[in-house]
């Protein structure tokens, strides 16, 4: 069978942790492929919240096997808290989460090198979550990284004190203030890698192979968003791995013409967190109301997301670079109430109109060209059928549709499981 992806298309934090635990009763297998705790998916059902860092969005539904892939990073300390909180609530994990061998482990030192990073770049700092996620996607390139795998080995805890002496000069030759005290942070790092060998290890390109072959269905999970993208993203304000379909085929081992449908996740209006280029940024009113209603603040972090008008300049070219058979908005409600909504449908670049996303955004050479659409007033939190959407909703999404020529098959008028509705069957 092949696998279907879920991808987020922007900036990260499009909700795609909600919709994989939607769709999680149609798959055998959920697998993230990229990223690591950098990420934060958050996940409502039965009045309850849960935010997940690492571990894949099906953990919560018996019966479904959820794999950590080779493309993703693990900080042992972070899923240690991850693995906690599912046991405070009973869930049953043991047989059901698998760790591919191949992934990579964020060092403590490795958080330091990403601190001392950003803190030596000044004003240019990327707005790194500081989960060590470069250092590590670093190493891993540079062929220096410590797999999950290695753990399994006695030699590992040489090779680890090898790379971590090999860090600690790094950071003095960032030259910066970092204070730290490596015992402590060792002490949290060593035992989160023994909850982790406690934990199903498995060549897991093999796994979904064989899943595959026998006719078991996968959903690929995907982290942050496609603008985010080491190659594709508003670079260097991005994070360190492909976010988009392809990471899908590196980060799990899968051969592109196994892949399905490619479900592409977008707000129906656009946020980012830290760093970087952002035509439809909103400094009014507008874009305070978003924050507001919409609660923009990272689940990772804390920190407040800039909010803006949707930008369907950007969002064509995430569509075209993933390969976007399904589109599934999110956030909806969040719009309910303004009179008039704006769609960025070009660019004005350097004088030019243009609708491809070129080299570079930043404000001095582009500006966002609006259409104006009628917005709604009704609160479509408590709407569970497409017949129940207001006509101007209908009509936004119809736009955004015509533009995009990809069927937009699921809405999401709020945080809960059950605020989903499906539109139409693809
Ligand atoms: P890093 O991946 O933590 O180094 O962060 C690099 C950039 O990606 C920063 O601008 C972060 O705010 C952003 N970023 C990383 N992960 C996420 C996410 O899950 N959602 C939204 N933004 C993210």
């Amino acid at each position: 069978m092949a696998v279907d992806l879920l991808l987020g298309l922007q900036w990260g934090d499009e909700g795609k942790g909600k919709i994989v635990d939607v769709f999680t009763s149609k798959y055998d297998i959920i697998a993230r492929f990229q990223g690591g705790p950098n990420a934060g998916h958050t996940l409502v059902f039965n009045g309850r919240k849960h935010v997940l860092h690492t571990i894949p969005s099906g953990i919560f539904h018996d019966n479904t096997i959820n794999l950590v892939g080779n493309g993703v990073v693990i900080d042992p300390v972070i899923f240690k808290k991850e693995l906690d909180k599912l046991d405070e609530q009973n869930v049953d994990y043991k047989t059901s989460l698998c760790i591919s061998r191949k992934a990579h482990i964020i060092l403590p030192t490795h958080r330091l090198l990403d601190a001392a990073s950003e803190a030596s770049k000044g004003k240019a700092k990327i707005g790194s979550t500081l989960k060590g996620i470069g250092p590590t996607y670093m190493d891993k390139t540079g062929r220096n990284g410590i797999r999950v795998g290695d753990i399994e080995l006695s030699s590992w805890k040489k090779k680890y004190r090898a790379l971590a002496d090999k860090h600690e000069a790094m950071i003095d030759f960032y030259n910066v203030d970092i204070q730290y005290d490596l015992k402590d942070l060792e002490a949290d790092f060593f035992e989160g890698i023994e909850t982790l060998k406690t934990l199903k290890f498995i060549d897991s390109e093999e796994f979904i192979h064989q899943a595959q072959t026998s006719g078991k269905s996968v959903l690929a999970e995907g982290a942050q968003g496609s603008l985010l993208d080491i190659d594709f993203g508003t670079y260097p304000f991005v994070t360190s791995s492909n976010t988009t379909a392809a990471g899908a085929c590196t980060g799990l081992g899968v051969a592109p013409n196994k892949i399905g449908d490619v479900f592409g996740i977008f707000k129906a209006y656009t946020t980012r967190v830290g760093s970087g280029p952002f035509p439809t940024e909103l400094f009014d009113e507008a874009g305070e109301t978003m924050g507001l209603v919409g609660h923009e603040f990272g689940a990772t972090t804390g920190r407040p997301r800039r909010c803006g008008w949707l930008d369907l300049v950007a969002l064509k070219y995430a569509c075209q670079v993933n390969g976007v058979t399904q589109l599934i908005m999110m956030k909806g409600d969040v719009l309910s109430g303004f009179d008039t909504l704006k769609v960025c449908t070009a660019y004005n670049y350097k004088g030019e109109t243009i609708t491809h996303l070129p080299y570079n955004i930043e404000a001095e050479n582009v500006s966002p060209i609006y259409t104006e659409i009628k917005g709604w007033s009704e609160d479509l939190t408590g709407m569970t059928e497409a017949s129940q959407l207001p006509k101007e909703f209908n009509d936004y999404v119809e736009f955004l549709e015509n533009e995009l020529g990809i069927p937009i098959t699921i809405v999401s008028v709020g945080p809960d499981r059950k605020q989903t509705i499906v539109r139409k069957e693809k």
